[in-house]
């Protein structure tokens, strides 16, 4: 690295979805990505790690109906507890951003414009499913009905669970709405279309030239053969989202502005650190551009993606680089067995840097799953990071301190090993390079198995034991922490955390990667603190135990929608002449005072325009007096007197109120006392 100029390289997670809470099968990708990227930095490299949240769609448009939010209220409060997830576990974004952003709607608006300008883009009108008490049109997983092969009930709109079929949403027998349970109706509506068969040949040379794994270009090719479709990019209203230029009405599907978020993203870094967007995009550009994401979604990075960036004039990805799934305990990831793990229940149970090392160690280039065992996890993460390497360090530390006075000897006693663990950095680099992790965490611990049988065989705590040794033990102790040194560096990316206490620890200035080149000499180390402590498995018992009670806790929020109507739902319904026995009337407050005796009360003269009332009301804790006294409000004046133990209440004032607050309704201006409220 140290001749060559640094390389200019942006990275890219895929943007999560601002409808849910990260879990372990997130995770692997943010943490695959940010060790990448720490790579990269520890390199000297222009590296940039950016994400955002994924906020559009009808998805999240439900979501925050569901919850009696805004949609950008839900977008708001998702982003900022995914923040909190992602810091949690070490993932060092340079800048996390949201799809629902002015950057993003400038970008998805220039690159549809520019595609529309070249021909890119058709328009048809196409039938579909609609909802008409929802006023929605349906996409197919909104839509349930009977199998129409095996007659099984409740299949989702294009599949059936039970035997496996595919069909139309047409198809199913008894069709009904999954959201408001409605009978849907066949509409027809126009829609956008992004011409991707113009691009065949363009993308056919794409996925043939090393941009992804051959796995995942043997799939590609697959799709190839079997021919491309224009793929729908709009969505009528309503839909949370971003409205097509020229097409009121209709808006951008969320898989086309998603990917165009990578950019928004980035332009937002850029803006606020005077980075050069243009030359990370520009089509000559000799930057590096990497995708890292699951195996699920690569239709749209490998295909659509590249497609619309060349349409628009813009360079490609550098690379997509795709993941396989988590599986835990060997099978999928399961809410019921409590092996669906949010990144927060993790957190609160076991140190995130196990999980950061345990993926590492599994993880290789390729698409194959990755299986999260509960008791192997525990295993290596005690004997790999606790056993070997911190014990290395533990080992050396108190000999330092006690026959060097905290510095390490002046000389090195094995340059020829010190010298061998160094140069293995070229070959760990070309792992981690390479996103072999599991490549590069092996050699690492057949280093640190190295650096413990130096130390086993020179036995510095016998040698401590006789006289007019202690410079041999300072020695070989002091070689002890130059080996745990080098490892620390290699392991800086997976274990950052780890890394500062260790780098605070022998007082260093840094773990990048070429510092390692110097060796510590006549150095002075801080007093050893224990670096990382053993999994226990009754901690991960418990974490499996909170993850069956967060699958509780969500089944009660679709059970039942937050909000006032949750707790208050609507009376039966009425006959419109009952609603005509009420009659309700401006009023005026002439007089509002406190009612001896009563904690809750005011007494109010109510001026009803030539005649008063006087009503006593439960709104003590919500207003003083003098702040009523000349407001208009409504009441219902011809409500039977009540007798109370105060007086006789001659009427009812109207308020809004729940545990929160109350809140008396009041006219517009204008309205006059005795006026009749229909
Ligand atoms: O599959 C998902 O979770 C999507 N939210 C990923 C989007 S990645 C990019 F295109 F924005
Ligand atoms: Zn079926």
């Amino acid at each position: 690295m140290s001749n060559t100029a640094p390389r200019k390289i942006l990275v890219t997670s895929a943007l999560p979805y601002a409808n849910g809470a990260i879990h372990l099968g997130h995770l692997l990708e943010y943490i695959q990505t940010d060790i990448w990227v720490r790579f990269q930095k520890s390199r000297g490299h222009d590296c940039h790690y950016v994400c955002a949240d994924d906020a559009h769609g009808t998805a999240i448009m439900l979501r925050a109906e569901l919850e009696g939010i805004t949609p950008e209220a839900l977008i708001d409060r998702v982003s900022r507890d995914h923040q909190a997830d992602f810091a949690l576990f070490g993932v060092g974004f340079d800048n996390y951003h949201s799809t629902h952003s002015e950057e993003n709607r400038y970008f998805s608006e220039l690159i549809y414009t520019r595609l529309r300008e070249k021909g890119h883009i058709a328009t048809r009108d196409i039938e579909q499913m609609y909802d008409p008490e929802k006023g929605l049109f349906l996409a197919d997983r909104f839509i349930k009905g009977t199998c129409p092969k095996c007659r099984t009930d409740d299949q989702y709109g294009d599949n059936c669970e039970a035997c496996g079929a595919t069909y139309t949403p047409a198809e199913l027998i008894d069709p009904v709405s999954a959201i408001s349970g409605a009978t849907p109706e066949v509409r027809s509506s126009t829609h956008y279309f992004f011409k991707l068969p113009d691009f065949a040949d363009f993308m056919h040379e794409w996925i043939n030239d090393g941009h992804v794994q051959p796995q995942i270009r043997n799939k590609l090719l697959e799709w190839f053969e079997s021919g491309f479709n224009e793929w729908d990019i709009s969505r009528d209203a309503p839909y949370f989202g971003f409205e097509i230029p020229d097409a009121p009405g209709k808006y951008f599907y969320v898989w086309l502005d998603a990917p165009i978020g990578y950019l928004a993203s980035f332009k937002n870094l850029c803006d606020r650190e005077g980075i050069d967007f243009d030359a990370y995009w520009k089509r000559d550009s000799e930057a590096e551009v990497y995708h890292f994401i699951g195996k699920d979604i690569v239709y749209f990075h490998a295909l659509f993606w590249p497609a619309m960036l060349h349409g628009a004039g813009m360079r490609t990805p550098t690379a997509v680089n795709c993941h396989g799934f988590v599986t835990v305990n060997g099978a999928k990831m399961s809410k019921s067995r409590g092996t669906f793990i949010k990144a927060a229940t993790y957190a609160e149970h076991l140190n995130p840097e196990y999980l950061r090392y345990y993926f590492a160690a599994k993880l290789t280039a390729g698409v194959d799953d990755l299986d999260l065992n509960l008791e192997d996890f525990a295993q290596r993460v005690n004997s790999d990071l606790v056993g070997k390497v911190v014990n290395i360090a533990s080992r050396c530390a108190g000999f330092i301190k006690k026959l060097g006075g905290g510095k390490l000897s002046a000389h090195c006693a094995e340059p020829q090993r010190l010298a061998r663990f160094i140069a293995a950095g070229d070959e760990i680099a070309e792992h981690y390079e390479a996103r072999e992790f599991g490549r590069a965490m092996r050699r690492i611990m057949e280093l640190a198995d190295e650096a413990n049988t130096y130390i086993a065989e020179a036995e510095p705590w016998v040698l401590a034991k006789q006289e007019g040794r202690e410079q041999e033990v300072l020695d070989i102790c002091s070689v002890g922490i130059n080996l745990f040194r080098q490892l620390m560096v290699y392991l800086a990316p997976v274990v950052p955390s780890m890394a500062e206490d260790a780098r605070q620890f022998m007082k260093l200035e840094t773990l990048a990667w070429d510092s390692r080149q110097d060796l510590l000499l006549d150095h002075e180390i801080a007093k050893f603190k224990p670096l990382m402590t053993r999994v226990e498995t009754d901690r991960i018992d418990a974490m499996i135990e909170a993850s069956k009670e967060d699958l509780v806790e969500e089944q009660k929020l679709k059970e039942t929608p937050k909000g006032p109507l949750a707790d208050d739902p609507i009376a039966p319904q009425i006959a419109f002449d009952d609603f005509t026995k009420v009659d309700l009337r401006i009023a005026r407050i002439a007089k509002a005072e406190y009612v001896e005796g009563a904690d809750k009360l005011l007494r109010l003269t109510l001026d009803i325009g030539g005649e008063t009332r006087n009503v006593f009301a439960g709104i003590r804790s919500a207003y003083a007096p003098e702040a009523l006294e000349g407001h208009l409000t409504v009441m219902v004046a011809n409500l039977a007197p009540r007798k109370m133990r105060f007086g006789v209440s001659e009427g009812m004032v109207l308020a809004a109120g729940d545990d929160d607050g109350i809140y008396l309704l009041e006219p517009h201006s204008g309205a006059q006392p005795g006026q009749r409220v229909r």
